[in-house]
């Protein structure tokens, strides 16, 4: 039989767990209760929420249209402006901000003022948006160390470097590296949660010592594509999968050991349907 090693930090994080088990017990089907933006990146969750009548409002349009119900903001933070919006428009809504993501928005908001915002993440990323959000002069997006190298401020600004939180711990200290050894002040703040770098290092150290691993997670969830990029790198028969019903992974007497994983939006009953999938097939 093969063995399997689960990572004990696969699966929901702390601040999706809250935001989560807050949407579901906000759920109504007679009172209209909305989501701004998915609540977390699980297409699963998204629809186990609509079904019990929790609609998704997907555009700031669609916001500013509203005239009554609750709307709960999504864990990876919204920009301050989205705030303004639902208070002066009156309408109630529930912050489900993850604390660590909330603490880079307190930090940005302040330093902003007289420092250069630099932000080590996706600019695509709607945490990073939310971020940005809460910047009171325009803040930068670096995701490279080759944009790090590049990175000049504006008019000389002082630097104030933070991390969106999934941000990969390794490339945001070889950032930190290249911003230290350029002559302008920067000040660093380590905004990486300590969730997202225990389960990195969790999965790369499993992936290394395995004949097969799995990351489960949304194709959305930067968390999760991480994961992903880190097992490949050590473990080439690594899959990435939103459900059992995606995994392509045969055994063809080849392996011994799978390692499995799972992004931090990802629900345990998948990640169990997945290991006794394993557990039977392999
Ligand atoms: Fe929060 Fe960290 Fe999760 S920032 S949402 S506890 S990955």
């Amino acid at each position: 039989m093969v063995g399997i090693i689960r990572a004990k930090t696969a699966g929901f994080c702390f601040g999706v767990k809250k935001a989560v088990d807050k949407a579901f017990e906000m759920a109504d089907p007679d009172k209209k209760v909305y989501t701004y933006g998915p609540v977390i990146h699980n297409a699963e969750v998204i629809k186990s929420l609509s079904e019990k009548g929790v609609r998704l409002i997907e555009s700031e349009e669609e916001l500013r249209s509203l005239t009554e119900g609750t709307v709960i903001l999504r864990s990876h933070g919204v920009p301050k402006a989205i705030i303004d919006l639902l208070k002066d428009k009156g309408i109630d809504y529930v912050d489900v901000t993850c604390p660590f993501v909330k603490r880079i928005h307190d930090i940005v908001y302040l330093e902003s003022e007289k420092k250069q915002i630099v932000i080590a993440g996706n600019p695509a990323h709607p945490e990073v948006e939310g971020i940005m959000g809460w910047c009171k002069t325009p803040a930068d997006v670096i995701s490279t160390e080759e944009e790090a190298q590049r990175y000049v401020p504006k008019d000389g600004r002082d630097v104030c470097l933070v991390a969106q939180t999934t941000f990969n711990y390794k490339k945001f200290e070889k950032i930190v590296e290249i911003f230290e050894k350029k002559s302008y002040y920067v000040s660093i703040v380590n905004t990486i949660c300590n969730a997202t770098a225990n389960h990195q290092t969790e999965a790369r150290s499993i992936a290394e010592g395995v004949d097969a691993m799995i990351v489960i997670g949304d194709k959305k969830s930067s968390n999760s594509r991480k994961l992903y990029e880190i097992c490949s790198e050590v473990c080439p028969k690594t899959e990435f999968i939103q459900t059992v019903s995606e995994l392509t992974l045969k055994q063809d007497g080849s392996i011994a050991t799978v390692g499995i994983t799972a992004g931090a939006s990802t629900p345990n009953y998948i990640i169990e349907e997945v290991q006794n999938y394993v557990r039977r097939e392999f």
